[in-house]
């Protein structure tokens, strides 16, 4: 199977990225072709909102989201990966959700039949990330709801997620259960 992981903290050796990179890990065990795009490492801009897309052949916006959004169609499973930026998901993230808009107007079908989601944050509004990410998984794939993994919990600085080894251990097993 093929597994995507999108990531929405632009620390490359954060918690977030740690956390996904042991995902993939245990995913790879177990067979799994996996790719990792941390989207602060590409051009995703904001959606313009002239809400014309179902009429137009592509997206007014050119950057990396056409190609990144293809791959996050034709994935077997994605994961959501993001820190918690006040109170939610990360500007990136934010982002690029917005950017399925264009798919979605065009009834565009998600391949994936398993998603996982990984949040990390200091302190607080875990749950409202969540929120806002199932949110966006109910209204985009057709997924049912025990083919959705979480893995949450806290840590700040760099380093700190590989110390929390109840969430390490979480992120392993979304890897495990996705595949
Ligand atoms: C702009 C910004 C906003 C943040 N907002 C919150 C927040 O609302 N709640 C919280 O618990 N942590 C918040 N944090 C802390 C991050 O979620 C935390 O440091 C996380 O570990 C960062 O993940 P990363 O290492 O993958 O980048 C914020 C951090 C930044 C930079």
């Amino acid at each position: 199977m093929k597994l995507l992981a999108i990531v929405g903290s632009p620390r490359l050796k954060g918690n977030t990225n740690y956390l996904v990179d042991q995902a993939l890990e245990e995913a790879e065990k177990l067979g799994a072709q996996t790719e990792k795009i941390t989207l602060s490492q590409y051009k995703v801009r904001p959606c313009l909102g002239h809400d014309n897309c179902a009429s137009l052949e592509s997206c007014l916006q050119k950057d990396d989201a056409g190609w990144i959004l293809d791959r996050f169609c034709e994935a077997d499973g994605v994961i959501l990966a993001t820190p918690v930026y006040w109170y939610n998901v990360s500007a990136q993230m934010k982002a690029f959700i917005d950017r399925n808009y264009f798919p979605y107007k065009h009834d565009r079908k998600y391949r994936a039949r398993a998603v996982g989601i990984i949040v990390v944050a200091e302190m607080e509004a875990i749950e409202d990330t969540l929120h806002t990410l199932r949110q966006f998984i109910d209204w985009s794939f057709d997924v049912k709801e025990d083919r959705i993994f979480v893995a949450c919990g806290y840590a700040n600085k760099i380093g700190d997620a590989k110390n929390n080894l109840l969430l390490v251990e979480e992120a392993r097993k979304v890897g495990r259960q996705m595949t």
